[in-house]
């Protein structure tokens, strides 16, 4: 006998990209489960997955419980999953849609289907088409070719972490790094001149990095703004900006570990030393 309660969850992406960017396995799931409830900023891609669906709820109006007094960014994102589950329990076939990947940067799906499992319910994650999925598309960065680390602006500022200069470094939310409050939607000039020196501890503030917005629908532009490190803390900003710093210096051959594949009878190809 099957003990499993009938409630369903399933985290989906939208993808970044108004129409187009959705996956076929996830668009099927948003038509045919019971309901929908959706994170999506989007207001054409909100007004479709409500057509769409058999039942539709919005999240979006839980971003007005961090204005507040007492209540945070986290307590919003606690009260969208519990959105999620209260109808996962009712016993619905529940789609969750966010914007972009479901489970990149987007703490709300990791909770409710963390949570769903943890109840005895069916729960599962479809992958969606994400800021860095669209960043290596428009930029044409590979970030197999140096490598790649990738962190939150703010997270990146209060903990101690160790920066690789040769490799990648993609900055995420930095239109609102340094917020410890967790209320704020944006930064202000001294927050990122913070984040500016202390990202001059590991790179000159002549070097080039790049202001990243991927175009949200057809008619807008990608952004894409090459300025110096220096001129971070002056640059306007949204929310969706990322900030993407290129390698600044050129892979360092490990001679140890070399001389150990080379006593294997490997030999380097040329290729591969380069950055
Ligand atoms: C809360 S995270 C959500 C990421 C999303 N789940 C995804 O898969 O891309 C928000 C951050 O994603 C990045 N982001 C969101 N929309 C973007 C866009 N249109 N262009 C570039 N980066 C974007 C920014 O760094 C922004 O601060």
């Amino acid at each position: 006998m099957n003990n499993q309660p009938s409630g369903q969850l399933v985290c989906v992406g939208t993808g970044l990209r108004m129409a187009g960017q959705l996956t076929p396995i996830s668009k099927s799931y948003i038509e045919s489960f019971d309901i929908v409830i959706a994170a999506v900023p989007n207001i054409f891609t909100r007004q479709w997955l409500k057509e769409i669906a058999k039942e539709y709820i919005c999240l979006n109006d839980h971003y007005e419980d961090s204005k507040v007094d007492g209540k945070t960014r986290r307590d919003t994102y606690r009260r969208m999953a519990d959105t999620i589950l209260r109808e996962v329990r009712a016993g619905k076939r529940v789609c969750a849609a966010f914007y972009g990947h479901p489970g990149i940067f987007a703490c709300i799906s990791h909770m409710a289907i963390a949570d769903a499992r943890s109840e005895g319910f069916e729960a599962h994650m479809e992958p969606g088409i994400s800021a860095l999925d669209c960043l290596v598309a428009d930029l044409g960065i590979d970030p197999g070719a140096c490598g790649m680390q990738s962190m939150e602006a703010t997270q990146f500022m209060i903990y101690q972490r160790v920066i690789d200069p040769t490799s990648l470094f993609v900055v995420w939310q930095i239109g609102i790094a340094g917020d410890l409050t967790l209320k704020r939607y944006d930064t202000e000039p001294a927050h990122l001149q913070i984040i500016t020196d202390k990202l001059a501890q590991t790179y000159s503030l002549d070097h080039e990095v790049i202001l990243y917005e991927a175009a949200t629908h057809p008619f807008e532009q990608t952004r894409a703004d090459k300025i110096r490190l220096r001129d971070l803390p002056y640059a306007s900003l949204k929310q969706i900006t990322t900030l993407v710093i290129p390698a600044a210096q050129a892979l360092q051959i490990d001679h140890k570990v070399l001389a150990q594949l080379e006593a294997l009878g490997q030999v380097l190809a040329p290729k591969k030393v380069m950055v």
